[in-house]
């Protein structure tokens, strides 16, 4: 049987530019595109052209330089916005318009001041009206996570309808548990008439720690489209990290059953680039991608390692672009790691000597948090002076 693909649409230019402090230049942003569709992302959400002058113009340069990943420009239900984003993107291989408007009574009321009746007309009118300026429409029924499953289903079903290809549930503010989210995306496909017509998308934020388990939940419920950013930057505690998806469908594929197009060995050299270029640090123990990913500190891990990789690692660090796992010498490391890295340093050393540095090591790792290499030498050094 023909594998599904999951259609990856990173949002890091839009969504994750939302990052308190993470914004970029046009420079900066025509660099984080290309490296995307280097990645191999399928849609590039270039930004929100009507937000700013300086947004729409790097929205038109992106969809003018990228070639192989759909470029998608972000709007409200409104014409206004349409026309702009379409204006920015009308130049890319492959324009996208992303129309979002809100559907919990929570947005409806409080936010928009509208009925449930007006919403429904609203979105609608602004995706017939997208669709007679692009083929391809998304529409996002903002706070899904929230809404009335009655009255998303009908904006579901309405919005596809007026030509939407692609329909994105939000979790917007990352209320939903795993398994309810996961529910809700089936729900949809059991009760939409002609969801068939359209690609289920989901768009998770991070709030309780949940936006990756939300979005791998959808997908085994049926969405195949997910949206993410890189080093899940975005909107408070930002947004489902694209390398984590990734890998957790590539560690996993019988669980998943899905396939992607991301090039995975250049998921490292992506995370880099975007936390240089936002300011925003990539947490140390972060997964996939975090400094700790791959570093072992303790004996009996590193002893593990040492014999084979797979007894502590469960994704290969090449696979991410990290060239070689490294075991972290401190005062959980054990003889075996301790006595590797003398090797690999060039020495050649009897056992008395070994177990000898061995005792100083670990005195000295008593005191200090880590043990770089300088002090490895040191300590051969200085026992050998002590001979
Ligand atoms: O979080 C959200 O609902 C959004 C929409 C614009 C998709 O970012
Ligand atoms: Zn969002």
């Amino acid at each position: 049987m023909k594998q599904d693909k999951i259609i990856f649409f990173d949002t890091t230019l839009r969504d994750g530019e939302q990052s308190p402090g993470a914004s970029m230049n046009f420079q900066e942003k025509l660099l984080v595109a290309k490296q995307l569709e280097t990645l191999g992302v399928d849609v590039i959400e270039a930004g929100f052209p009507i937000s700013s002058p300086g947004d729409f113009e790097s929205v038109k340069a992106i969809a003018k330089a990228v070639k192989k990943s759909s470029v998608a420009g972000l709007a409200r239900a409104s014409e206004k916005d349409i026309k702009a984003a379409w204006d920015a993107v009308k130049y890319a291989k492959k324009p996208r318009i992303h129309i979002f408007l809100a559907t919990s009574d929570l947005h409806i009321e409080k936010k928009l001041q509208k009925t449930r009746a007006q919403i429904l007309e609203m979105a609608v009118k602004a995706v017939k009206y997208g669709k007679s300026l692009c083929k391809d429409i998304e529409f996002s029924a903002e706070d899904a996570g929230r809404s009335d499953m009655d009255f998303l289903c009908k904006v579901v079903e309405a919005v596809i309808n007026a030509g939407a290809s692609t329909v994105n549930i939000p979790d917007t503010v990352g209320y939903t548990m795993p398994a309810e989210f996961g529910a809700k995306i089936a729900e949809i496909k059991k009760r939409v008439p002609n969801i068939n017509k359209a690609i289920i998308s989901v768009h998770c934020h991070n709030d309780l720690g949940l936006a990756v388990a939300n979005s791998l939940s959808a997908i085994e419920n049926g969405a195949r489209q997910v949206e993410c950013t890189i080093n899940g930057i975005g909107e408070r505690a930002g947004n489902a990290s694209l390398e984590e998806i990734a890998m957790a469908i590539k560690v996993r594929p019988h669980y998943y059953n899905v396939g992607h197009n991301i090039n995975t060995k250049e998921i490292y050299k992506t995370s880099k680039l975007v936390s240089s270029l936002t300011g925003v640090a990539v947490q140390v123990n972060k997964a996939v991608v975090g400094a700790n990913a791959f570093a072992h500190e303790s004996g009996i891990h590193q002893d593990g390692v040492l014999k084979s990789r797979e007894t502590y690692e469960i994704m290969n660090p090449a696979d991410v672009g990290v060239p070689e796992s490294s075991l972290v010498l401190g005062k959980h490391s054990g003889r075996h790691a301790l006595f590797n890295r003398i090797k690999s340093l060039g020495y050649k050393l009897e056992s008395k000597a070994l177990e000898q540095i061995f005792e100083k090591f670990k005195v000295l790792a008593d005191k200090k948090k880590v043990i770089f290499d300088d002090d490895i030498v040191a300590l051969i050094e200085e026992d050998a002076a002590s001979e």
